[in-house]
């Protein structure tokens, strides 16, 4: 009995049909009388659907097949029988319907495939359905309205519970899913709750009640307390997916009894304890282990090597430590390695990467690791993501890395790697590459001229940052026409900013501050197209690469999430005025042009920029008075024009009521109720001094913006959303 319902549920999902005998059997029937029979469905049923459609408020156009007085084995979304013409499918996803489910849908005698997923349904779930084998009311609105809605295990007959396959993922479901009911279905095979707000622990007596449950999916929810040893006895499971929930403690050792595990997946959760070599080489049918973002202790077993099955490695964001095993190179089916943020050290030589042609994705980033990146990394032809920032690394970008023919995100940031000169030639005919992050390396070298680099044709993102690079801004950089974001802050570049730097069609983020460029903004800059558009638009695929930015006296890499349109210019030796046509830029949410030599008036036209949310142009020499129409800008949160020469009385209303008075000092003639220097104070001379400037720049802009908390919590949301 039991293994032809898994059958038979391993059939109805893989297709829409019904088992072969069945059909087979259905299908002889239609041919040999296929004159005087056609299905047609009974009154009853009509009228159950009928009560469907009418508990609708939005119906999504479906009224106009559902049509009283015709055939609903003809009605869009209806499958009947061919045997005996009673309704066996109800299959209306992402059809915008909206209202209530009617509990009639749960008196189709033969219903036993219901698909109502994508829509903005609530009501009834038809769990105690004693037809239905194949459930699918995910993403929808469904909730228990009242605590006890859940179908009570009085409504629920053991005998008759065909339900195999549930999916109420992307719901409202609240409370525990509690033996009494869920325990009656003991055919289930697939069951996925994730995305709600289940509380208390993972339904473990599943195993027990359900043998041949094979997926388990609770990710997204609110379970908390251990995983349960019980889980130990879901022989038949494959998929286990408890990721993002509240689960504590260490895995248990009968967990690893689970020998059809394919995917383990627990990641965002507070699991502690270490990778146990003895038990988990049992998990030998492994393809996903997924264990990031917890508390996991200890080294990476040398036994690892033995899961020749494993395609996914997910260890980041944990407390493991010690030399990575060269075991790992046994590992052959590989794809993606990711150990981020742990404290393993040692040299990654110690694994042969040339046995891992299937490596898409290796992030080691944010380790102890030292040495060299070994050769046998460039041997893996496939690689898509390598991400290696933030470790002890040295050395020079082989020459092999041209054989990455596929690389597109390559990230070395925070190491003591040296020869810029030569990595950017190797790396500038990487076709693919999109996103290139070398910054705080290759320390006091200089930046390499026009004579030598072009290329980089599809490069997005370019992070050199906190080099202590010197010379010009190239003008090689004013030729890469895709770059969105520039990162070149923290470098010792002089002479101007290049014009050409204006013409790139989709620059929006631009950060050149803490150098000592000279000479005036150009007007160029003024003309960017993407600053100038109303939305930016940006094809960056926000996935495996992190990004430069500020957050505290030193930089800080994130993954590319919202970022905002941004210039900054600040703590340079930029003079002239402010360009009027600044206005154009409409869609800045930050300008920083802090510690220069800026002088003549704050343009009005900046009341034009209506996005802004931080304006810095404190310490110049600006003159003149402060715009009124600068109360315009309602998302203005991060106001600071102190230390210069600014005069007359400070805007009121809208944000400026809400700045402190910081925001104002060091400007002797300007006078407002909240100043200390009110205009008829004396004059007091500025205090800091040119040395100066760099320390506090720094510190005002990881305070000022506190774009950190801000960023980490895109950065999560990213990976997980
Ligand atoms: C459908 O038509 C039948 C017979 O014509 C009628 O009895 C029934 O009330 C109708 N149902 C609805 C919902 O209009
Ligand atoms: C329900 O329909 C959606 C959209 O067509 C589909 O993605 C999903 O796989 C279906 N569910 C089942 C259980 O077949
Ligand atoms: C719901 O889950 C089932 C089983 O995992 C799956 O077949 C179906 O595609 C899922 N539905 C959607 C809309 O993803
Ligand atoms: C569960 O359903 C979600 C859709 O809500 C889907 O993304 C996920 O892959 C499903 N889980 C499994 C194990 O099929
Ligand atoms: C969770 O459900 C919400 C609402 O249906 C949906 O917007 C969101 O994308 C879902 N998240 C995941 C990870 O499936
Ligand atoms: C997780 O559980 C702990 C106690 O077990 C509790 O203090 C904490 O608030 C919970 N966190 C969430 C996000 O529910
Ligand atoms: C399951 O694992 C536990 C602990 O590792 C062990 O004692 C027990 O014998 C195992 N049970 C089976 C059925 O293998
Ligand atoms: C790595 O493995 C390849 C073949 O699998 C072998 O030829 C090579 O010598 C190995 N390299 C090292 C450093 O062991
Ligand atoms: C990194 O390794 C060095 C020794 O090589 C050690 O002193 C240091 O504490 C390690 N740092 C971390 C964060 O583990
Ligand atoms: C980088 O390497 C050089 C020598 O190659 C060494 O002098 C310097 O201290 C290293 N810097 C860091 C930050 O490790
Ligand atoms: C600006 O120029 C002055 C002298 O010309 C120099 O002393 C100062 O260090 C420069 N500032 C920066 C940030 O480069
Ligand atoms: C602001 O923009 C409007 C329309 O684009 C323009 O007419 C106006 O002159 C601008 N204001 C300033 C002060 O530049």
């Amino acid at each position: 009995m039991h293994p032809l319902f898994c059958s038979s549920a391993s059939n109805s999902m893989s297709s829409n049909k019904f088992s072969t005998p069945i059909h087979g059997l259905a299908l002889v029937l239609l041919i040999t009388s296929l004159a005087s029979t056609t299905s047609s469905c009974r009154e009853q049923e009509k009228t159950s659907l009928l009560r469907f459609l009418a508990g609708l408020t939005q119906d999504g156009g479906l009224a106009a097949s559902w049509r009283n007085g015709t055939d609903c084995c003809t009605w869009e979304g209806i499958t009947c029988s061919t045997v005996d013409g009673m309704i066996e499918e109800v299959s209306l996803a992402d059809r915008r319907l909206e209202g209530r489910i009617s509990p009639s849908l749960g008196s189709l005698a033969s219903l036993s495939r219901l698909n109502l997923s994508h829509n903005s349904l609530s009501g009834e779930a038809l769990l105690s359905s004693h037809s239905i084998a194949v459930l699918d009311v995910s993403f929808n609105r469904l909730s228990w309205n009242l605590p006890q809605e859940q179908p009570s295990s009085s409504a629920l007959d053991r005998r008759h519970m065909q339900m195999q396959v549930i999916n109420i993922s992307s719901n409202s479901f609240t409370g525990q899913l509690s033996p009494a009911t869920w325990g009656m279905m003991e055919n289930l095979v697939v069951l996925n709750a994730s995305n709600n707000s289940f509380t208390g622990s993972i339904p473990s007596f599943l195993c027990q009640s359900a043998p041949f449950l094979t997926v388990l999916d609770m990710s997204y929810n609110k379970f908390s307390g251990s995983v349960r040893p019980e889980l130990g006895k879901c022989s038949m499971l494959r998929s286990l997916k408890a990721g993002r929930n509240n689960l504590t403690g260490t895995l248990p050792d009968e967990l690893f009894n689970v020998t059809s595990l394919r995917h383990l997946c627990l990641p965002s959760n507070g699991l502690h304890g270490a990778l146990d070599p003895a038990l988990i080489i049992k998990l030998i049918n492994l393809v996903v282990l997924d264990l990031g973002w917890n508390m996991i202790s200890g080294n990476i077993p040398d036994s690892i090597g033995q899961l020749k099955g494993l395609k996914e490695l997910r260890l980041e964001h944990n407390s493991m430590s010690g030399e990575l095993p060269s075991a790992l190179g046994d590992c052959r089916s590989l794809v993606t390695m990711n150990l981020n943020n742990n404290d393993f050290s040692g040299e990654l030589g110690k694994i042969n990467f040339s046995t891992l042609s299937n490596l898409k994705t290796l992030n080691v980033g944010w380790n102890n690791f030292t040495g060299i990146i070994p050769e046998s990394v460039y041997l893996c032809s496939k690689l898509t993501v390598l991400q290696l920032s933030f470790n002890k690394l040295r050395g020079q970008l082989s020459p092999r890395a041209r054989h990455l023919k596929s690389l597109t995100v390559l990230s070395l940031a925070g190491n003591n790697f040296t020869n810029i000169k030569s990595a950017l030639q190797i790396l500038k005919s990487s076709s693919d590459l999109t996103t290139l992050l070398i910054g705080s390396n290759f320390r006091n070298e200089e930046i390499p001229g026009d004579e030598t680099i072009d290329g980089f044709e599809n490069i997005k993102v370019l992070a050199m940052e906190d080099c202590q690079l010197f010379g010009k801004i190239p003008l090689w950089i004013t030729n890469i026409r895709d770059l969105e974001m520039l990162f070149l802050f923290n470098n010792e570049l002089t002479g101007s900013i290049p014009v050409g730097i204006g013409t790139l069609n989709f620059l929006f983020y631009i950060d050149l501050s803490n150098n000592g460029l000279t000479g005036e903004i150009p007007a160029g800059l003024m003309e960017m197209p993407m600053l100038r558009s109303d939305t930016i638009t940006t094809s960056l695929d926000p996935k495996g690469s992190e990004l430069p930015t500020y957050s505290g006296p030193s930089p800080q890499y994130y993954t590319l999430g919202a970022f905002p349109a941004l210039m900054n210019l600040g703590n340079n030796n930029l003079t002239g005025v402010i360009p009027p046509e600044i206005g154009q830029l409409k869609a800045l949410v930050s300008l920083i042009l802090g510690f220069n030599r800026l002088s003549g008036e704050i343009p009005r036209a900046i009341s034009n920029l209506t996005n802004l949310e931080a304006l810095d142009l404190s310490n110049n020499h600006l003159t003149g008075t402060i715009p009124g129409a600068l109360n315009n800008l309602h998302f203005l949160s991060r106001f600071n024009i102190s230390n210069n020469d600014l005069e007359g009385s400070v805007p009121h209303g809208g944000q400026f009521d809400t700045f402190p008075s910081t925001s104002f000092d060091g400007n002797s003639k300007v006078c407002a109720s909240m100043l200390v220097h009110n205009c008829h104070s004396v004059e007091v001379p500025k205090g800091s001094t040119e040395q100066g400037y760099k320390v506090m720049f720094a510190i005002a802009f990881g305070v000022f913006f506190g774009l950190g908390v801000l960023l980490d919590q895109l950065c999560l949301s990213r990976l997980f959303g």
